[in-house]
């Protein structure tokens, strides 16, 4: 049994000392890594930049932005039977990177952003039989509805809706509380309870019904 999960968030370079990311600390995939290790399951985990100690027992791969993490995580995925995708990738990059620190010499910046790869409705596409593909939703409103339309739109087998508008559970905290809902329609709520608590029931879940 093998376990790829990704955690953190990914920086987005503007140019050599400013970027643009998002508040994830990678405790929730770390948990989900240590869950797996816990079973006994052979873990990779792919992490985007975070201040966590690198976890005993699993691969670690070290990636910065969303590319890296897109090249890193189809790379690992073909030989992968299960796929947790935990980490908060940058919707958007910047255009062009300044190759220099820019300076403040207009009132005023605008800076163009472009899409970066929707990794998670990548793997979906390449998703053979026999593997599983769980993602995350980070939603702020409509949870269990905008949750289920990416579990559609990226062919996915699970997603974990993560209500994230609160300061108790979600991004940076210790704790965490998910909705996990089966593309067959089953439905299980996980209370808030330590991130490790709810990646063990996470992947004690998963691996019952594969
Ligand atoms: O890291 P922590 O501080 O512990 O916080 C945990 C968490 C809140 C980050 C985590 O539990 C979580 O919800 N992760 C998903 C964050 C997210 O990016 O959600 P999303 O709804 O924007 O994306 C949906 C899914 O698509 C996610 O599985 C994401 O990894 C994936 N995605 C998103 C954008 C992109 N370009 N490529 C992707 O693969």
């Amino acid at each position: 049994m093998r376990l790829l999960v990704t955690a953190g968030p990914t920086i987005e370079k503007i140019d050599p000392v400013r970027y643009i990311s998002n508040f994830s600390s990678g405790k929730m995939g770390y948990a989900i890594a240590e869950a797996g290790r816990e079973m006994n399951i052979d873990v990779t985990l792919i992490s985007g930049p975070v201040s966590l100690p690198a976890p005993c027992g699993i691969k670690l791969i070290k990636v910065e932005n969303a590319s890296e993490m897109a090249a890193e995580t189809k790379r690992i995925f073909p030989d992968s039977d299960i796929t947790i995708m935990a980490a908060a990738v940058a919707d958007y990059r910047p255009v062009l990177q300044a190759p220099q620190k820019m300076k403040k010499e207009s009132v005023s910046l605008i800076i163009e952003l472009e899409k970066t790869e929707d990794i998670l409705a990548s793997l979906g596409a390449m998703k053979k039989p026999g593997q599983v593909l769980v993602g995350f939703a980070a939603e702020t409103e409509n949870l269990l509805e905008n949750a289920h339309a990416k579990l559609v739109r990226k062919n996915l087998d699970w997603i974990a809706a993560n209500d994230v508008s609160g300061n108790e559970t979600g991004f940076g905290s210790d704790l965490n509380a998910v909705t996990l809902i089966s593309r067959n329609g089953t439905i299980l709520e996980i209370p808030a309870a330590p991130k490790i608590e709810v990646a063990r029931l996470i992947l004690k879940e998963i691996l019952s019904a594969s």
